[in-house]
């Protein structure tokens, strides 16, 4: 996999005349294609931009994509670039993976969440039915072109979304890391200077390849890849509670799910009960509480039970920790103890 923006003109020397193509959305359009020409120099493309937002995520922007590239003749060579945060790699990818039984695809993440999550790992997709991810592939891109630049333009909201994943990531993997990010968190930093420490601390790279660790070991999610769902049982149940009326970014659910699961893995599994109290802090300082209140409890858990990623008739599956870096799969924990976890997220 490389990982420079600069390797990327290599890639492409033997690309047949008229076969690389671009997507981006209609922000990365905006704030990211003009560094991205920069790149690509004199290698003609053609674009194609989507309408930006989760909304967008669909069957139908889909078949936009595949139109695109008919109309411009597309073979099995052609290769298509996703420049953009998660839903444009997702969705950009899956239409790749699918078009003429697969072309290759570069991602280009320009979201913090993409760039330590949604653009490596394989996983393509669209949301359908109002069901997240619904439909979708396990393909992995050609490439992953990292540019740290990007996240310069990124609204806050979005940075500290992306942060959030990178907080699972030390979480299950690695102290070191963790203590790194909490050193970040505490930081009093213009945007800019904190893209900056971002990178030169080392935390961007060392989140993408514990993801990329992870997935090696379990491509497919059968077993040990379900340990990056830390903090997703009660962030999913969360986000799809907000979805219609009060829409939260996914890394704030995952935030606020974090921290309930936490509280789990203290009482259940024994993990110490400073990373809850660090945790929290970081909640409180940056993240705020959750925006649903406590009479919410029951329809949380409902909607946890419901998860697509639980099997029928069993409680909750969750991702609890031992100690930061030994996570604990196919944990089973029981209404009561949910529903004391989801008390401590709200009245903290
Ligand atoms: N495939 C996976 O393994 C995986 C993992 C996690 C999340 N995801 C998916 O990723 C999506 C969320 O990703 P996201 O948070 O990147 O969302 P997104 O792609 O919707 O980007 C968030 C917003 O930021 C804008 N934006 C992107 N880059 C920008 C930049 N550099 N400057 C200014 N604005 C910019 C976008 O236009 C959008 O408005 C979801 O659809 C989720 O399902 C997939
Ligand atoms: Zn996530």
């Amino acid at each position: 996999m490389l990982h420079s923006l600069t390797q990327l003109s290599s890639l492409l020397s033997d690309l047949p005349k008229g076969q690389l193509f671009v997507l981006t959305d209609s922000h990365t359009k905006v704030h990211c294609l003009p560094l991205f020409a920069e790149f690509i120099g004199e290698n003609p493309y053609l674009l194609l931009t989507l309408e930006a937002g989760e909304e967008h995520k669909n069957l139908m922007s889909v078949q936009v994509v595949w139109d695109f590239l008919f109309k411009h003749h597309a073979t099995r060579e052609a290769v298509l670039i996703n420049l953009g945060g998660g839903m444009i790699t997702d969705l950009g990818g899956f239409a790749a993976a699918t078009y003429m039984r697969g072309i290759r695809f570069v991602n280009i993440p320009t979201t913090l969440l993409a760039m330590v999550d949604a653009s490596s790992g394989g996983k393509t997709g669209f949301d359908y039915q109002g069901v997240k991810n619904a439909i979708g592939t396990f393909t992995p891109p050609l490439a992953t072109l990292i540019h740290p630049e990007y996240l310069h333009t990124l609204p806050a909201t979005e940075l500290l979304s992306g942060f959030a994943e990178m907080l699972k990531h030390a979480l299950i993997a690695s102290k070191e890391e963790w203590v790194k990010l909490l050193q970040l968190a505490q930081e009093e930093l213009q945007q800019d200077q904190w893209v900056e420490a971002l990178s030169s601390t080392g935390a961007l790279q060392a989140s993408m390849a514990i993801k990329e660790k992870v997935v090696a070991q379990d491509p497919r999610e059968t077993g040990w890849r379900k340990i990056l769902n830390f903090g997703h049982t009660v962030g999913h149940a969360i986000e799809s509670a907000t979805l219609e009326n009060n829409p939260q970014p996914h890394g704030y659910c995952v935030l606020w799910g974090m921290v309930a699961e936490v509280y789990l893995s203290v009482v259940k599994a024994g993990c110490p009960r400073e990373v809850l109290q660090q945790l929290t802090q970081i909640m409180l300082q940056w993240y705020g509480r959750p925006q649903c209140d406590c009479r919410q409890r029951e329809q949380l858990i409902a909607r946890m039970y419901q998860d697509k990623k639980n099997n029928a008739n069993c409680s909750p599956n969750f991702t609890l920790l031992e100690d930061i870096g030994q996570p604990l799969i196919n944990q089973h924990i029981a209404e009561a103890d949910i529903d004391e976890a989801l008390e401590y997220l709200f009245s903290v």
